[in-house]
């Protein structure tokens, strides 16, 4: 049986939560886009639909500084006391993500540029240069304002700064404040001009650089372009939104202490080190937009949640964002299906979510969003997806305990790896390889057979594991290697993919035979990589210990089996069809003593369980099919 984990929670999240008192329940609330008779209306129907947390303010900087150092935070003062009197919480949100318009008139060098020399122009939003300290000052001063208006405001609850950093283009600049940026990240980062040279190889195609004056960021160039460059610029461009968010964060950590702050990540999204932003959040906060149309997409949410619960070792985190139904930004968008949007929202607080949140309350009148579905749609509060809201809004108060209880571990931990993701989709390698279908492919088989997974970083505690399931580490270091290692040395199953384990940090090749440090872990050799017309990635393995459990056509060694110290690896030279890729799965977790959280379950559920302070156990049966949602408990 698995043990909970009891993930230390920030002193001041237990503020927020106390205010709570149940799962969260709401969605982002933009009350600029109307005039008070709604406001009234939406006061009304809040307190009806069960809402107790909205996010407030996210794009709202225009209405609260109309003119450079004008604030006018009066229009706001209504609202926030609004919301308090009908015993609704706050996320405010620092309103950063999108400048007011005349921030670009008055300081173009604000706006971001693409790498080849396109500049993004306000007019939509985010149209911002991460590097630009003009930009950073405004959103500081301004955040600094907000937060001494509302510090001791009975509504506020948790601080949302910006929104969704790195979802836009404007993720990666170009321009000359980000180039001089991105000179002195590298200077930090390697000391000087020689050791870079040596990281970079820069001995090839006479890239060899005499000082750090004559490096760009990446570029729109004649050919392929270094690799390390690019990967040290996904690394600085993921340190540059960093560094936005934490001067906002400790503005408000000066004024508002007690206060918790957050910001909503994307669906796993390449842009951002997640596990490098985690610590600076006290929870972590997730949009999650599983297309209706998409057969995958309910195992794909799933993991996209384990991926936020790993985020902070199992800490239970917020769902901030989700269509009630269709969103308006796909080529085609789905609506979702009667019971849909419960489905979607237990599933968020199965795999450890403590609100489940929309975008957005009201239906927007007007602008670029208009025909996303809301808790409010068009049609007013008869329509048949209001009165969903309404009686999800009234279920999940039932449930008062879920806040805060601790999603139960699980026995199985998948390596995610952020720097790895970005080399191992760097291009000139033997065959593309898209790294968040090869997660959802590792993840599938544990899926379907209702295992539970978590996800671990590079640098994470393997040791709790019966499994780690490794796909295509292929960026690793010496050290990073040594401990997936000892991890097996000491009893663990390593299920490994291939194109592991071939560069380090720097993307240079580890010497001396491929998968390098993981040769003798793994019994085998690859002598070449041999990627099929047909899309399937095949290598030429030798055997130094390991017994080939499945082979090619030819009778080549496809799937390996190797003893290493008490523990067990297995390597996969080839991406197995689905039901091999299960067959395998069911192998290894037998061998291993893993098994599906529930012993009863139905073909096609699976479950997840959270510990509740008192100690019970609350278990959430998912089915995608007619079944949906059971809740039971101990
Ligand atoms: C999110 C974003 C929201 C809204 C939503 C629509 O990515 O944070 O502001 O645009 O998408 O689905």
């Amino acid at each position: 049986m698995t043990t909970p984990r009891h993930p230390a929670t920030p002193p001041r999240l237990r503020h927020f939560y106390d205010k709570l008192r149940s799962p969260g329940y709401g969605g982002d609330y933009n009350p600029e886009q109307w005039g008070p008779e709604v406001h009234v209306e939406d006061a009304q129907l809040m307190k009806q639909a069960g809402v107790n947390l909205v996010s407030l303010g996210i794009f709202a900087w225009a209405q609260c500084e109309p003119a450079p150092g004008a604030y006018d935070f009066d229009w706001l003062d209504g609202h926030m006391d609004r919301l308090a009197a009908t015993g609704v919480c706050v996320t405010l949100a620092t309103m950063t993500a999108s400048p007011p318009p005349w921030m670009a008139v008055e300081h173009p060098e604000t706006l971001p540029v693409m790498a080849d020399g396109t500049v993004l122009y306000p007019g939509a939003r985010q149209h911002w240069c991460p590097s630009s300290p003009v930009y950073r000052e405004h959103a500081v001063r301004f955040v600094e304002r907000l937060a001494e208006r509302y510090a001791d405001h009975p509504a506020l609850a948790l601080w949302h700064i910006g929104n969704e950093f790195g979802c836009h283009e404007s993720r990666h600049c170009h321009c000359a404040v980000s180039t001089e940026a991105f000179r002195g990240w590298l200077r930090a980062r390697y000391g000087t001009v020689d050791a870079l040279n040596d990281a970079w190889s820069t001995d090839f195609w006479s890239q060899r650089y005499t000082g750090f004056d004559q490096i760009f960021t990446p570029r729109t160039a004649p050919s392929f372009r270094n690799p390390t460059q690019q990967l040290d610029y996904q690394r600085f461009s993921s340190d540059e939104l960093l560094a936005c968010y934490r001067a906002e964060r400790d503005a408000l950590d000066r004024i508002t202490p007690h206060i918790p702050v957050t910001t909503n990540f994307v669906p796993v999204a390449k842009t951002l080190d997640l596990f490098a932003w985690a610590e600076h959040l006290d929870v972590i906060s997730y949009d999650s937009y599983p297309d209706p149309h998409d057969a995958q997409s309910f195992q794909h949410t799933a993991f996209g949640f384990d991926v936020m619960r790993g985020l902070r070792g199992g800490q239970p985190w917020l769902l901030m964002e989700q269509a009630p139904s269709a969103v308006n930004w796909r080529r085609r968008n789905g609506r979702k299906p009667r019971g849909r949007m419960r489905l979607d929202s237990w599933q968020a607080v199965a795999h450890g979510a403590d609100s489940v949140l929309f975008f957005q309350w009201r239906a927007s009148r007007g602008g670029a969003e208009k025909f996303h579905s809301a808790m409010v749609p068009h049609g007013g509060p008869d329509h048949p997806l209001h009165r969903e809201v309404a009686a999800l809004g009234e279920e999940l108060a039932a449930h008062p305990d879920l806040l805060g209880s601790v999603p139960e571990r699980a026995d199985v931990a998948l390596l995610l790896d952020w720097p790895n993701w970005w080399a191992v989709e760097l291009d000139a390698h033997p065959a593309d390889i898209a790294f968040l279908d090869a997660a959802h492919a590792h993840h599938r088989p544990f899926h379907d057979a209702a295992v539970a997974t978590d996800v671990v970083p590079v640098t994470g505690d393997f040791s709790p594991y019966k499994i780690l399931v490794v796909p295509h580490l292929y960026a690793v270091s010496e050290a990073d290697a040594q401990r997936v290692k000892d991890y097996v040395r000491a009893g663990g199953t390593l299920v490994m993919s291939y194109f592991s384990g071939i560069t380090d940090e720097h993307d240079r090749v580890h010497l001396g035979g491929y998968p390098g440090p993981f040769r003798d872990l793994l019994g085998l050799t690859v002598d070449e990589f041999d990627p099929r017309p047909n899309g399937t990635w095949a290598e030429e393995i030798r055997l130094e210990g390991a017994e080939a459990v499945e082979t090619f056509d030819s009778g080549a060694p496809s799937v390996t089996r190797h003893a290493y110290g008490d523990g067990v690896a297995w390597y996969l030279a080839t991406r197995p069809g689905p039901q091999d890729f299960r067959r395998l799965v069911d192998r290894v977790c037998e061998e291993s003593g893993v098994h599906p959280v529930l012993p009863d379950l139905l073909p096609g559920a699976y479950a997840r369980t959270r510990v509740t302070a008192d100690g019970s156990r609350i278990h959430i049966v998912l089915d995608e099919g007619e079944r949906g949602v059971t809740v039971r408990r101990d």
